[in-house]
C-alpha cells in the first residue's frame, strides 16, 4: 500500500483526450497527445480497452518517450481509449503518478484534469473497504469509486457515474473507460473544460478542441457541472443534479494548418510573425456584439478589467484606451487578487474579463463572483467555446487564431485592438487605427529581426534587465519583462520610467541593460531625461522609439503612426523578438518554457 503523504500529487492543467470509434484509438490518442503538448506537461500516458482488458502505458517526459513505450501496443486492436498529458504542481514527477490511473482490479481507467479536494477523505474510506492505491495522486480515487459503482450496477453506467461525481469536491474534468461499458467513455466536468469532437462513427472527448481538429471540426461543448456518456458518433449528457441536457453541435472555425508551425522553427516565432495578419484581422473583422458590450459599459457605474499575466498587461493598456477614447474609468484587477475588488462589484458594475484561453481559473472565479452579485460580464476571449465565452453575458472574440506557444504574443496585440474597438464603440467614434497602416508598420518592425537578434546576443548573459516606459508604455515594459523571464529565463523588471529615482536606480551600474520605450508622444521628454540619468550611471540603453537619440547604445526603430495606441502595439513586437532570440541563444525550450502551462486551470 502506498502511504498518503502531505506532498501528494495534485494533477492540474493537464490535457485529456479519448477516442471511441473504429479501431484507430491508438493513432488518434497519440496524435492528440502531440497536439496537447503545447499546454505544458511533465508526463503522459494512455489506456486502451482491448479484448484482454485494459492496457495502460505511461511515462515521465516527452510524448516521444510514451510513443516508444506504446509501440508494444501497435498490433493491439482497440476502438476505445483515453490519454493524458500531466502537469503537476506539488512534489516530484513519476511514472506511477502519471495518468491513466486504474482501479484495483484494472477494470476501470481514468484520466483527470483538476483537483479533487476531498480526496484524502475518499481515499481513507476506500482503503478501509480494501482498495489498494498505486499512486499518490488525488485522481486515483475516481477510478476506485467508479469500480465500486459499476460493479454494483453494471447495467446502469449513468447512475454509477452520477453517484461518483456527486461525491467529488473540487474542480475537475475526467474521462473513464471500463470493461463494463464496452465502447462508451464516461466523462464529467465541474469548472474545468471538456468538449467532444463528433465524427461519423466516432467521438473524441477532450479538454481542448485543438487536440482533435485533424479528425473533425464538429464539437459539442459540454455544460459545466454535467456528466456524459460518449459513444461512437453520439453523446448523452445530463446535469449532475440529474436533469437531461439538449446538446448542440458547433463548428470549430479553426483550420488544422493554423496549429502547424508552417516552416518556422518554433510556434512562438511563427506567432510573432502572424501578427502582420492578426492585427489586421482583429481590426477589420466581426468580433461579435461590440455594440451590445458598449451599451453595457455606457450604463455601468463601475468597470473592472479582470485578467492574469499577459492578458492583465492588455488590461493595463485597456485602462488608457477606455479612458482616452471613451472617457470610461476602468479599474484593472489581477484575477488572483480580485478578492478586494469584489467588495465594490454589484448589479451596476461591468466586469470585462480578458483571457486568451478563456479557461484561467482565477479569471473564471472572479467572473462567477461578479455574476452572483448581478454584475454584467463582457468576455474578451480568443479560444472559441471556452468557459469564459460561455459564462459571459456578451463575448468578444479577438480572432488571433490558435496560440500554441506557451508565451502569449499575438493574443496580446489582438486583445489591445479589441479593446480599442470596444472603446470606440462606447464613444461612437471611428476606430482610430488604420488596418493598412498597421499591417505595413508591423512588417517594418519585423524587418528589423536580424538586428534584434544581434542585440539578443549582447544581452543573453545579462543577470538582470530593466525595461522602462511612461503612461501607456509602462504596461509594455511589464509585458516585455514577462517575455524575457519566461522565454529566456533571465530576470527582468518592467517599471514606470519616473519610478527609477525612487529606488531601482540604485541597482544600475556600468553595463546594466535598460530598455527604454520612448516614442515621440507626450511621454518623450520626461522619459528621455530618465534615459540620461541611466546613462550617467553607466547603463547600456536600448532605445525603442520612432526617433533616434545619441544616448541609445542600441536602437530599434518603430515606425511613427497616426495613433498612439498603434505605437504601443508596435513597440511590443521588438520585445517579443528580443526575448525569443535571447532564449534561442541560451538554448531554452522556447515553445514550452519550463514549469509553465498554456492554460492555468487551477488557482
Ligand atoms: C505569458 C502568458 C501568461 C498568460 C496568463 C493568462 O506569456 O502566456 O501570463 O497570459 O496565464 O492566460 P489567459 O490569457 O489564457 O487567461
Amino acid at each position: 500500500m502506498v502511504p498518503v503523504d502531505c506532498s501528494y500529487q495534485v494533477t492540474v492543467m493537464c490535457g485529456i483526450i479519448g477516442f471511441t470509434g473504429d479501431g484507430k484509438a491508438l493513432e488518434v490518442l497519440l496524435k492528440g497527445l502531440r497536439r496537447l503538448e503545447y499546454r505544458g506537461y511533465d508526463s503522459s500516458g494512455l489506456a486502451l480497452l482491448t479484448a484482454d482488458g485494459i492496457r495502460v502505458v505511461k511515462r515521465v517526459g516527452s510524448v516521444e518517450n510514451l510513443e516508444r513505450e506504446a509501440s508494444s501496443l501497435r498490433d493491439v486492436k482497440s476502438s476505445v481509449g483515453i490519454a493524458h498529458t500531466r502537469w503537476a504542481t506539488h512534489g516530484g514527477v513519476s511514472d506511477r503518478n502519471a495518468h491513466p490511473h486504474t482501479s484495483c482490479d484494472g477494470r476501470v481507467a481514468i484520466v483527470h484534469n483538476g483537483i479533487i479536494e476531498n480526496f484524502e477523505e475518499l481515499r481513507a474510506e476506500l482503503e478501509e473497504r480494501g482498495h489498494v492505491f498505486s499512486s499518490e495522486t488525488d485522481s486515483e480515487v475516481i477510478a476506485h469509486l467508479l469500480e465500486e459503482e459499476l460493479r454494483r450496477r453494471p447495467d446502469d453506467p449513468r447512475g454509477a457515474l452520477t453517484s461518483v461525481v456527486r461525491r467529488l469536491k473540487g474542480s475537475f474534468a475526467f474521462i473513464a473507460i471500463s470493461t463494463w461499458t464496452s465502447d462508451a467513455i464516461l466523462g464529467a466536468r465541474y469548472n474545468s473544460p471538456l468538449v467532444v469532437g463528433m465524427g461519423k462513427g466516432f467521438s473524441i472527448p477532450a479538454s481542448d478542441v485543438l487536440s482533435f481538429l485533424e479528425w473533425t471540426d464538429d464539437a459539442i461543448f459540454l455544460e459545466n457541472e454535467s456528466c456524459a456518456i460518449v459513444r461512437p458518433g453520439s453523446v448523452e449528457s445530463w446535469l449532475i443534479t440529474g436533469e437531461d441536457l439538449d446538446l448542440k453541435v458547433a463548428k470549430v472555425a479553426i483550420e488544422v494548418s493554423e496549429v502547424e508551425k508552417r516552416g518556422y522553427v518554433h510556434h512562438t516565432l511563427k506567432e510573432i510573425h502572424d501578427q502582420r495578419v492578426t492585427v489586421q484581422r482583429t481590426l477589420t473583422q466581426d468580433l461579435g456584439p461590440l455594440e451590445e458590450a458598449a451599451k453595457l459599459l455606457r450604463g455601468a457605474s463601475r468597470v473592472f478589467l479582470v485578467a492574469a499575466g499577459t492578458s492583465y498587461h492588455a488590461a493595463l493598456v485597456g485602462r488608457h484606451v477606455l479612458a482616452e477614447l471613451a472617457d470610461v474609468d476602468a479599474q484593472p484587477v489581477l484575477a488572483s487578487e480580485y478578492a478586494l475588488a469584489s467588495r465594490w462589484v454589484n448589479g451596476d458594475s461591468v466586469v470585462v474579463a480578458i483571457s486568451q484561453s478563456g479557461e484561467t481559473a482565477d479569471v473564471l472565479e472572479a467572473v462567477r463572483d461578479a455574476k452572483s452579485k448581478g454584475a454584467k460580464v463582457i468576455g474578451v476571449v480568443n479560444m472559441p467555446g471556452s468557459s469564459l465565452e460561455r459564462l459571459s453575458d456578451v463575448h468578444i472574440n479577438i480572432r488571433a487564431g490558435p496560440e500554441i506557444g506557451v508565451a502569449a504574443t499575438k493574443s496580446f496585440t489582438s486583445q489591445v485592438i479589441a479593446l480599442v474597438r470596444l472603446a470606440c464603440a462606447v464613444s461612437g467614434r471611428e476606430v482610430t487605427l488604420d488596418a493598412e497602416e498597421l499591417g505595413r508598420c508591423v512588417e517594418e518592425v519585423l524587418e528589423q529581426e536580424p538586428q534584434i537578434a544581434e542585440i539578443a546576443k549582447d544581452l543573453k548573459d545579462s543577470k538582470d534587465i530593466y525595461l522602462v516606459g511612461r503612461g501607456v508604455h509602462f504596461p509594455i515594459a511589464l509585458e516585455g519583462a514577462l517575455k524575457v523571464k519566461e522565454l529566456a529565463y533571465v530576470h527582468a523588471e518592467g517599471l514606470p520610467a519616473g519610478e527609477l529615482k525612487h529606488g531601482t536606480l540604485a541597482l544600475i551600474e556600468k553595463g546594466t541593460p535598460v530598455i527604454v520605450l520612448n516614442p515621440s508622444d507626450e511621454t518623450y521628454v520626461d522619459t528621455l531625461s530618465n534615459c540620461q540619468e541611466l546613462k550617467a550611471r553607466g547603463a547600456t540603453v536600448i532605445g525603442i522609439s520612432d526617433r533616434h537619440h545619441p544616448s541609445y547604445d542600441f536602437f530599434v526603430r518603430v515606425p511613427r503612426t497616426s495613433s498612439k495606441f498603434a505605437s504601443v502595439l508596435l513597440e511590443v513586437i521588438p520585445l517579443q523578438l528580443l526575448a525569443y532570440y535571447m532564449a534561442l541563444e541560451r538554448g531554452a525550450e522556447i515553445d514550452r518554457p519550463r514549469n509553465l502551462a498554456k492554460s492555468v486551470t487551477v488557482k
